[in-house]
C-alpha cells in the first residue's frame, strides 16, 4: 500500500517506516523536523530496501498537504505528527490544540479532497486519566487530566465523527502505553531534546554518564514497592501494531480504539534494576517527592488488539532495556553525534 506517514522522522515513526517497508509498503514521510533531524531518514534508508519518499512540511499547511496528496496519492495515512510533552502542554495549550487538533483537521480535509479514506492515529493511554479499574480496556471512561491528553481525545472524537460519514472510511485509534527501546541495529532510537521527561531515556542518560542520578518521583504510591508502575512496550512491537492496523483498516469501516501495551507493568525500581542488568553498572538514584499529575499505576488490556488486529507484543523487559542501552551507548549524543 502507499502510506503517508506524518511525523515519520520521529521516534515511533522512524521505527514504523522500517516495519512498513519490510512488509512491502511504499512510504512517504511528511515532517517539519520540529522534534527530529534529517539524519533519521538517512539512517532509516540505510537499513531498508524499501521506497521512502519525503517532504518537509507542517501538517497544518493546507497547500503542502495538497502537494503531497497529489504527488504521492496515498491509500492510507499514519498520523504521528504531534506534540507530546505533558508539562509543556499546560504552558502552551493553544499550541498543543493547534498542532494536535487543528493539524488533524487540516490533514483530514486534505485526505477528503484526495479521496483517501484510511487513517491510523497515534493516540495515548493518557486519554483514560485516573483509573476507575485496571487493566484499562477500551470501554474504560475517558477523562484526560492534561491539555495534551485532551488534545488527543478531541482528535479521536473528530476522527470518529469523520469515519462515520461514509462506509468507506476507517480511523484506527491506537492508544499507546509507554513506548521504550530501540531498533536492533542500534542505529535509530529515542533522542529527546534537553532533559528527558520520561523514565527510560533518563535512566539511559545516567548510565552513559550524561546525568548524575535519576530522581525517583514518589515512593508512597499504593504499589508493592511504593513507586509508580507502567506498561512499557518495545517500540518495535508498537511499530508492528501499525502494520497490523493497516491490514485491519483494509477490511474495516468506522472508527475503533485499540490499546497497544503488553498487559504487564513494572515499577520505577524494577526498571532501574532491569537497566542495571543490561548495562552492567549501577544507576544512581535520588528519592524525591511525587511528580504533579502522576498516577500510581497503569496497565493495558490489549486483548482487543490481539484478537482484531492479530497483533501481540513479543519483546520482554530485557529486550527493552538491552536495546535502549545499545542505542544510547553507541550514540551517546543521539543523532547529534553523527
Ligand atoms: P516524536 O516527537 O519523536 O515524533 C513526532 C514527529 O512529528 C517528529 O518528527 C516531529 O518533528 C514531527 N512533527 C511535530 N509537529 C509537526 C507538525 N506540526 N507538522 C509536521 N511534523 C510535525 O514523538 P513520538 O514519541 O514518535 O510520538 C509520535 C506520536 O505518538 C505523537 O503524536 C505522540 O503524541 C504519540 N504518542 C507518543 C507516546 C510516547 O511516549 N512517545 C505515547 C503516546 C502517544
Ligand atoms: C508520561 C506522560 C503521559 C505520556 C507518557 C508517554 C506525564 C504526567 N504523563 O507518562 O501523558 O503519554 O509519558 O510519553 O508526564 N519517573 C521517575 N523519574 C523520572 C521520570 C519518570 O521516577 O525522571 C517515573 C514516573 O513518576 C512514572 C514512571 O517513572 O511513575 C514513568 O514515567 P514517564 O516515563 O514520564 O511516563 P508516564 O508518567 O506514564
Amino acid at each position: 500500500m502507499r502510506v503517508l506517514v506524518t511525523g515519520g522522522a520521529g521516534y515511533i515513526g522512524s521505527h514504523t517506516l522500517l516495519e512498513l517497508t519490510a512488509q512491502g509498503h511504499e512510504v512517504c514521510v511528511l515532517d517539519n523536523y520540529s522534534n527530529a533531524t534529517p539524519e533519521v531518514l538517512t539512517r532509516v534508508r540505510s537499513l531498508s530496501n524499501g521506497i521512502i519518499h519525503d517532504f518537509i512540511g507542517d501538517v497544518r499547511d493546507t497547500a503542502k498537504l495538497d502537494e503531497v496528496m497529489q504527488d504521492f496519492v496515498p491509500e492510507a495515512v499514519i498520523h504521528f505528527a504531534g506534540l507530546k510533552a505533558v508539562g509543556e502542554s499546560t504552558e502552551k495549550p493553544l499550541l498543543y490544540y493547534d498542532v494536535n487538533v487543528s493539524g488533524t483537521l487540516t490533514l483530514l480535509r486534505a485526505m477528503e479532497r484526495a479521496g483517501c479514506n484510511r487513517i491510523i492515529f497515534s493516540s495515548s493511554a493518557t486519554v483514560y486519566g485516573e483509573p476507575v479499574y485496571l487493566p484499562y480496556d477500551e470501554a474504560h471512561p475517558t477523562n484526560p487530566t492534561s491539555v495534551y491528553g485532551r488534545s488527543k481525545l478531541m482528535a479521536e472524537q473528530i476522527l470518529t465523527d469523520w469515519a462515520a460519514t461514509s462506509p468507506e472510511r476507517t480511523a484506527v485509534l491506537l492508544r499507546y502505553f509507554n513506548p521504550v527501546g530501540a531498533h536492533a541495529s542500534a542505529q535509530i532510537g529515542e533522542d529527546p531534546t534537553g532533559v528527558p521527561d520520561n523514565l527510560m531515556p533518563f535512566i539511559a542518560q545516567v548510565a552513559v554518564g550524561k546525568r548524575d542520578a535519576l530522581q525517583v518521583f514518589g515512593n508512597d504510591y499504593d504499589t508493592p514497592d511504593g513507586t509508580g508502575r507502567r506498561d512499557y512496550i518495545h517500540v518495535v512491537d508498537l511499530a508492528r501494531a501499525h502494520v497490523a492496523a493497516l491490514n485491519y483498516a483494509q477490511g474495516a469501516t468506522g472508527a475503533r480504539p485499540f490499546n497497544i501495551g503488553t498487559g504487564q507493568s513494572y515499577s520505577v525500581r524494577e526498571m532501574v534494576a532491569a537497566f542495571e542488568r543490561a548495562c552492567g553498572k549501577p544507576i544512581a538514584t535520588k528519592q524525591v517527592g511525587r511528580r504533579a499529575g502522576d498516577i500510581a499505576a497503569m496497565q493495558a488490556d490489549s486483548s482487543r488488539a490481539n484478537a482484531e488486529l492479530d497483533w501481540v507484543a513479543t519483546h520482554d523487559l530485557d529486550a527493552m532495556t538491552a536495546s535502549t542501552w545499545a542505542w544510547q551507548s553507541k550514540n551517546p549524543d543521539g543523532y547529534k553525534g553523527s
